[in-house]
C-alpha cells in the first residue's frame, strides 16, 4: 500500500521502468547490451574531472553504471529497479529528480545516464543537481543527442510505440549547454563515443574522443558548480 502511494506521487515516465525492470536490466547481460555498456561506461568514467567520493546517480535504475563507477547513492521514482541496485551495493531512495530528497551541498558528483530525456522538467532536474552539489562539485550527463544517428533511430522507435523511447525527448548539444549555463554550471566539457551504427549484434571496443562530435551515438557532458 505504502509503495503504491509512493509510485503514484512520482513521474508517469518512470512507469515502464517500474513494470519492465527485469527486462531492462537483463539487456546489459547479453549482446549487444554488454558491449554497448562497456563503451558508454568508459566514456562516463573518463569524463569525471575527479574521482567521486560522495556521488549520487539521479535516475539510477538498477544501478549498472553506479556499480562500475563506485557510486554508492541513487535516486529513482521506480522502486523495483532500486531493489536490484541495492544488490549491487547502491543505496537507492525512491524520489524524483525534480525534488531531490537531499540537503544542499551533500554530494561532490551528480550523474545522470540517459535520464534527462525521461524527466518532465529537465531544467528543474539540473537546478536540483546544482543545489545538492557542493561548490566545486561536478555534474555528469550521459546523453543520446537529438542530432546524433542513434537519437534519430530512437526517435523513430518511439514514434512506433517502443515502451521506453515513446516517452523520451531528445535534446541537442546546444540546448544542453544552454541549460547547464542557465543553471549556473561552468567549465562545460564534452566527450563523444559510440561511432558504430545502431543495429549491430555486438560492438567493438571504442576509445572516447574529447569534444563534441555529431556522429557520436553517446555524448557525455561534464560541468562544474563554481567554488564561489
Ligand atoms: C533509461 S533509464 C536509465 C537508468 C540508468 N541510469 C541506466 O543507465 O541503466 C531512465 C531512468 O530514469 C528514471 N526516471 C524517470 N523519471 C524520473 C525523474 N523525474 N527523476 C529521476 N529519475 C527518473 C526512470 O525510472 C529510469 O530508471
Amino acid at each position: 500500500m505504502r509503495e503504491r502511494n509512493l509510485k503514484s506521487r512520482y513521474s508517469a515516465n518512470a512507469r515502464p521502468f517500474e513494470s519492465l525492470y527485469r527486462k531492462y536490466d537483463a539487456w546489459y547481460d547479453e549482446e549487444p547490451g554488454r558491449s554497448l555498456f562497456a563503451i558508454e561506461s568508459r566514456a562516463v568514467r573518463e569524463s569525471l574531472l575527479f574521482t567521486p567520493e560522495k556521488a549520487l546517480e539521479i535516475g539510477v535504475g538498477s544501478g549498472r553504471f553506479a556499480e562500475v563507477l563506485s557510486i554508492r547513492f541513487g535516486v529513482d521514482p521506480a522502486v523495483n529497479p532500486l531493489r536490484l541496485a541495492r544488490h549491487r551495493g547502491v543505496s537507492g531512495v525512491a524520489g524524483d529528480g525534480e525534488r531531490l530528497p537531499f540537503r544542499a551541498g551533500t554530494f561532490d558528483t551528480c550523474l545522470l545516464v540517459v535520464t534527462l530525456c525521461f524527466v518532465e522538467n529537465p531544467l528543474t532536474v539540473l537546478q536540483e543537481s546544482f543545489r545538492v552539489l557542493r561548490p566545486g562539485g561536478q555534474v555528469v550527463l550521459g546523453m543520446v543527442l537529438e542530432e546524433s544517428p542513434w537519437g534519430k533511430v530512437y526517435r523513430g522507435l518511439g514514434v512506433n510505440g517502443h515502451p521506453f523511447y515513446s516517452l523520451a525527448r531528445f535534446y541537442s548539444r546546444d540546448v544542453i549547454i544552454q541549460w547547464l549555463k542557465e543553471t549556473g554550471f561552468s567549465s562545460v566539457g564534452i566527450v563523444s563515443t559510440l561511432f558504430q551504427p545502431h543495429g549491430k549484434s555486438t560492438y567493438d571496443p571504442e576509445l572516447p574522443r574529447l569534444g563534441y562530435d555529431p556522429g557520436a551515438g553517446f555524448t557525455v557532458f561534464r560541468a562544474l558548480k563554481p567554488e564561489t
